[in-house]
């Protein structure tokens, strides 16, 4: 089977990318055992998704590709953005930075917002980058238990549920990472055939 390296340990995004990407064995830096922290000090998505792919084949040699999303709220100028991780303390901690939005806005009608993914390829020493964006509502009570982050507030456009309410499939399938990394498979399904 055809390996490939996805830049992180997150084990509910390799079993998101797994789902996605059945053609391939997808190991992930634990499965490598590759601990190492990599800072991402980049100012955009793209900057952060590349900074990690980089590291990663710099180390290992083996084509990988990295993520990084941000959570982009209108009425806060596109915050938490590229700090979506570390929106209210240091840590990946998903409920102090859940209440933390809530509180930020409360009071604002306006409750549009996005999640955006970039995602850097690298193969045979070129990189290639791919985005997925899905737009929808923060709502005021955190709903559902499936996902991660930022899912128990956001409701898709064209849904009534939030991600959290959905199963894997249901998520993947509009996400914006399902959109990112379906671009990602279709980019190498096609280098498979020429
Ligand atoms: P990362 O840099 O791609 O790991 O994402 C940064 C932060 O965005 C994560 O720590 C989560 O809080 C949030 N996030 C990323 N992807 C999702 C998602 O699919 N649903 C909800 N929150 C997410």
């Amino acid at each position: 089977m055809r390996k490939l390296i996805f830049a992180t340990h997150n084990t509910h995004k390799l079993t998101e990318i797994r789902q996605i990407l059945p053609e391939w064995e997808i190991l992930g830096l634990t499965d490598i055992g590759l601990h190492d922290e990599i800072i991402e000090n980049g100012q955009t998505l793209e900057a952060n998704a590349e900074i990690k792919a980089d590291y990663v084949y710099r180390k290992t040699g083996v084509s990988c590709f990295a993520d990084d999303t941000g959570l982009e709220v209108e009425a806060l100028n596109g915050a938490p953005g590229v700090h979506s991780a570390r929106y209210a303390t240091n840590g990946h901690d998903f409920k102090a930075n859940m209440d933390k939005l809530l509180k930020e806005m409360t009071g604002i009608d306006k409750r549009g917002a996005r999640f955006r993914t970039s995602v850097c390829l690298i193969l045979n020493d070129e990189k290639h980058f791919f985005e997925g964006i899905v737009y929808g509502q923060i709502i005021t009570v955190p709903r559902g238990d499936e996902g991660f982050g930022y899912d128990p507030v956001f409701v898709p456009d064209g849904y009534t549920k939030t991600f959290a309410e959905m199963d894997a499939e249901e998520k993947n399938s509009i996400s914006h990472r399902g959109m990112a990394v379906s671009k990602l498979q279709d980019f190498l399904l096609n280098l498979l055939l020429y």
